[in-house]
């Protein structure tokens, strides 16, 4: 028997990680082969005859799963009965600039965003904040939607995963496949933490296998926290597909589960290794049943919790420049 529709907003639409996203998304990659989805596209009035192109486009696919799309520069229309909703739309990183200088600039479409979310989405949606600063705007979205639970806003580390699954598999010579239990702390940004520590290759501790902290602080870091200024660099434009891969990986993820196997997601701390209560944290979790659980009792050393407390530092830094944003 069919499944019902599930309603998916994405907004920013018609920029760049859109047009890599919903092809994926009504195909079936993010939510499953089996599960029909209705497109509810939102972007600003002078980017809605794009958006039209892209529908064209998505049309032309005649995917089997795609039972409607809807396109509004409203986002109270884009956020009704919305099960899932991909937060996208936002300015980009171009040369030169920090993810600081985009606080400002961004941080207002994420208090009427969370607010239209408040008043339309299930109440069980899914919320994932890709437009930066992510985790930030994912604090700000959810903190204007005080009716729903926190936990439905989430923010996204999983490029930054996915960056250092790559690094380590190219360091080792093992699939990406054969990784598990590697997790990012913290923000978005240069400053994130990804931890292999705990991570296990066919059961062997990669951190024994690469046994190299000057390659970990040095090289590995650096590469992973740096990597979105070098495609910037390279292709005069942020990272597109691969956002849009980590964003199908997540959310797949949160709805499907992970049987068990460890994912970085950015979610509203629950005081967890000492993570203020609400700030939006790239912790380790596994997710069952469209919920994600903090790993919890891991050991944190004197070098990790440095580079967890620069992290903390950075979105405390963030969330003190967004107070006036939320009349605090
Ligand atoms: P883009 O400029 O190509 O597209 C952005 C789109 O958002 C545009 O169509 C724009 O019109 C739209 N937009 C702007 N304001 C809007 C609003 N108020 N409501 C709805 N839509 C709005 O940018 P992009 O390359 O697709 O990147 C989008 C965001 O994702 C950027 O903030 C970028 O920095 C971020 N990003 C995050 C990650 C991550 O890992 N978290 C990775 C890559 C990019
Ligand atoms: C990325 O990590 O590629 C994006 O967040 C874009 C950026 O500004 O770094």
């Amino acid at each position: 028997m069919t499944k019902p529709a599930m309603r998916v907003a994405v907004t920013g639409a018609a920029g760049q990680i859109g047009y890599s996203l919903l092809f994926r998304i009504a195909n079936g990659d993010m939510l499953g082969k089996d599960q029909p989805v209705i497109l509810q596209l939102l972007d600003i009035t002078p980017a809605l005859p794009a958006v039209k192109g892209v529908v064209m486009e998505l049309e032309d696919c005649a995917f089997p799963l795609l039972q409607g799309v809807v396109v509004t520069d409203d986002p109270n229309v884009a956020f009704k009965d919305v099960d899932c909703a991909l937060l996208v739309g936002a300015r980009p990183r171009s040369k030169g600039m920090e993810r600081k200088d985009l606080l400002e600039a961004n941080g207002a479409i994420f208090t009427v965003q969370g607010k239209a979310l408040n008043d339309h989405a299930k109440r069980d949606v899914k919320v994932l904040v890709v437009g930066n600063p992510a985790n930030t705007n994912a604090y700000i979205a959810q903190q204007s939607a005080p009716d729903l639970d926190p936990n439905c806003f989430t923010s996204m580390l999983r490029l930054d995963h996915n960056r250092a699954l790559s690094q380590i598999a190219a360091k080792t010579g093992k699939p990406v496949s054969s990784i598990e239990k590697l997790c990012v702390w913290g923000n978005h940004s240069p400053t994130m933490y990804a931890d292999y520590r705990f991570a296990t290759i066919d059961g062997k501790s990669v951190k024994d296998m690469i046994n190299d902290h000057d390659w970990n602080a040095n090289t590995f870091l650096p590469t992973v926290g740096k990597r979105g200024a070098a495609i910037i660099e390279a292709r005069g434009l942020s990272s597109a597909a691969s956002a849009a891969n980590a964003a199908i990986d997540h959310v797949r993820d949160w709805v499907l589960g992970t049987n068990g196997k460890w994912v970085t997601m950015g979610i509203p701390s629950d005081g967890s290794y000492g993570i203020p209560e609400k700030t939006q944290f790239g912790f380790p979790v596994t997710c069952a049943n469209g919920k994600f659980e903090i790993v919890k009792g891991l050991e944190i050393d004197a070098f990790s919790q440095e580079r967890i407390n620069v992290t903390l530092d950075e979105l405390m830094g963030e969330r003190e420049g967004v107070k006036h944003l939320l009349g605090k």
